[in-house]
């Protein structure tokens, strides 16, 4: 793991001393790509964008052998990356974007490269409808469209484990979906997937009753995804010829590359290792996102206040939503301003051994959501430092 208390010289050495400014250390991305794949064991890895949302990054993954295409979070962002070179980007949400659904049937490119994700008749009826006056196929072309099965874990009436997406669970009902979407000439079924965000992103480490449960649900939860996963891949495969079936994110590689009906999986946050994913059992990522604040003021003995903050990741709020301070050791959050907004105390026995233009290095929580505040990450790699990467912000853009 990269020295912080050298990270500081560093910078200074290559001409960078402002901030905040966000590190993007290319060692530690590329040692938690290696163990990815590994823990992937020879599936293909889709790399999902929300967790990453900077498009050289993205270019310099997608160039690894063992990495296929994107897990793109909407359908404009999917459009843009086509037309910057992407050539396969699966959309992991449904869209009504009807614009975007005129740009996506109007383009060749687009339509070669882009799926969409459905899970109900209303869905498909929209993408007609937004391109009803379009020609049906250009350049001979059909929209490609892909069903989202919902795998979470409901074993008992009222308990339901896992994300609110699609409402597809059984092999029949995903049968009638899979010949709605047939039955419009427009589109063209080419795959499936199914996300176990109750197992991939759900931290499982704590050695804490709530802990030992989370392991027990995950436990019980992965056999039963199993079976309906190949029951309900086996009979969509009986009516349409699947390209893919994709599965599982950071969390559940093992589990999900292990299944016979999943032919690839998806992943981001672990190449990023943010704060939220620390505490798993089976993997511990490298960080690879520092977050750097200047010290600006010491309103009182024993606290240090720091310009910028209020880095909070999304989510039911709790305290694991907060950065963690990553360095120097031996400082917390003022408990009344936490993560802060605009200025950041902390506090701690190191906060009275820091002096004004000193750096506080934060980790966010979650692996996509600082490139939401910073218009460039800059990349380390050794003792290099390299040219600045533009977020998809920093770019222009801002998908959601
Ligand atoms: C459909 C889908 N697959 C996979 C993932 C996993 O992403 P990550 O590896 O960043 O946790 C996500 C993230 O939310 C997702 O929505």
């Amino acid at each position: 793991m990269r020295d912080l208390a050298g990270l500081d010289g560093l910078l200074a050495r290559a001409g960078w001393s402002e901030r905040p400014l966000a590190v993007l250390d290319l060692d530690a991305v590329d040692a938690n790509a290696d163990d990815l794949l590994r823990r992937a064991g020879g599936t293909p890895v889709r790399i999902a964008s929300k967790s990453l949302r900077v498009r050289g990054l993205l270019d310099r993954l997608l160039a690894r052998p063992g990495i296929a295409g994107i897990l793109a979070f909407t359908l404009p962002e999917a459009l843009w990356l086509v037309a910057h070179g992407a050539r396969d980007v699966l959309v992991a949400y449904p869209t009504a974007e009807r614009g975007a659904l005129r740009r996506l049937a109007a383009s060749p490119e687009a339509l070669d490269a882009i799926t969409l994700m459905v899970d109900e008749t209303a869905q498909l009826d929209l993408i007609l409808d937004a391109t009803a006056d379009l020609p049906p196929r250009t350049g001979g072309r059909r929209i490609r469209v892909a069903l989202e099965l919902d795998v979470s874990y409901a074993p008992l009436p009222g308990i339901r484990f896992g994300a609110l997406r699609s409402p597809v669970r059984t092999a029949g009902q995903a049968v009638d979906l899979a010949r709605a979407a047939l039955a419009r000439p427009r589109l063209q079924l080419v795959g499936l997937m199914a996300y176990e965000g109750h197992i991939a992103g759900v931290t499982d480490a704590a050695p804490t009753p709530y802990g030992a449960a989370v392991r027990a649900m995950k436990r019980l939860s992965r056999p039963e995804i199993a079976a309906r996963r190949a029951e309900v891949v086996a009979a969509v495969r009986a009516l349409a010829p699947l390209e893919f079936v994709n599965a599982g994110g950071t969390g559940s590689l093992e589990s999900s590359a292990a299944e016979e009906a999943v032919t690839e999986v998806a992943a981001g946050s672990g190449l990023i290792g943010p704060g939220l994913f620390d505490r798993y059992r089976g993997f511990s990522p490298q960080p690879a996102l520092w977050l750097g604040t200047s010290v600006v003021r010491r309103p009182a003995p024993g606290v240090a206040t720091a310009l910028g903050g209020g880095w909070i990741a999304s989510g039911p709020p709790g305290t694991d939503r907060l950065p963690t301070i990553a360095h120097p050791p031996g400082l917390a959050f003022a408990p009344q301003e936490a993560a802060g907004e605009v200025q950041t105390p902390v506090i701690g026995p190191a906060a009275e051994d820091l002096r004004v233009g000193d750096t506080v290095w934060l980790r966010h929580a979650k692996a996509g959501e600082p490139a939401e505040h910073f218009s460039h990450y800059l990349p380390v790699q050794g003792e290099q430092v390299l040219d600045p990467m533009p977020t998809y912000r920093g770019e222009g853009l801002t998908f959601l």
